[in-house]
């Protein structure tokens, strides 16, 4: 890991900031996923972060849905200073079903016992990595969820004027089966943030590896 992800964490708490408009977002798309995505017939919903920083896109939206009770989640994060914060936060919190794991997300096997998940996170993950493994993610997500399963996912607008990149995101989920329940672009902000359902039995083994952050 080459950038400093600590200090990208910083700017949740600069208020307007682009990042701490994402975290309304996200956080207002995981309660309706709460409530939406399937669930396993005693009401359990098992949930994957993946590169989940410090947890707070997730951790406080499980303690005001029914207090966590039916949610099985596992945060995968390389960084241990961040899984330790998302571990305080969640015991805080009085969420015993959140497992925080200190671990490369890009291997499925980080997390393989969570799935098939009914709501998965990939939040800060697709504008790090090259196009080739967002593809290859995207397509591999069906192996790892139930279907009807909801993916939450961002993308950067980045700062050129050029095509924006979160279509192209878009458009890859849509054609690996999923379909988009909500796409937020707001026109004065570099954040994109999704919402797909997969549409379709998910299926298949998922591969070893999903991705690699491009330093
Ligand atoms: C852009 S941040 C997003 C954090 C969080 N999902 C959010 O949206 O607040 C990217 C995160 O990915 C983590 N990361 C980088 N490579 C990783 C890997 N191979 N496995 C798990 N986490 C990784 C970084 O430490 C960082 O916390």
């Amino acid at each position: 890991m080459t950038r400093d992800w600590l200090r990208w964490h910083a700017d949740y708490d600069t208020a307007g900031s682009s990042l701490s408009r994402r975290l309304r977002v996200v956080q207002d798309y995981l309660e309706r996923a709460l409530t939406e995505a399937p669930a396993d017939p005693d009401g359990h919903r098992r949930l994957i972060s993946l590169c989940a920083g410090d947890g707070r896109d997730m951790l406080p939206v499980l303690a005001r849905h029914d207090q966590g009770r039916t949610v099985r989640a596992v945060l995968a994060e390389l960084d241990p200073e961040l899984t330790g914060r998302a571990r305080t936060a969640a015991a805080e919190l009085d969420l015993p079903g959140v497992d925080v794991r200190t671990g490369d997300a890009g291997r499925t096997e980080t997390y393989l016992d969570a799935a098939p998940a009914h709501v998965l996170l990939a939040c800060g993950v697709f504008g790090n990595i090259t196009t080739e493994d967002v593809r290859r993610t995207i397509a591999a997500l069906s192996s790892l969820m139930v279907s009807g399963g909801i993916v939450i996912w961002t993308r950067g607008r980045g700062d050129d004027n050029g095509p924006d990149p979160s279509a192209g995101v878009a458009a890859c989920f849509t054609e690996h089966g999923f379909h988009e329940l909500a796409f937020t672009r707001p026109p004065d902000a570099r954040f994109r943030a999704g919402m797909h359902r997969l549409a379709r039995t998910g299926s298949g083994d998922p591969p070893d590896r999903l991705f690699t952050f491009v330093p």
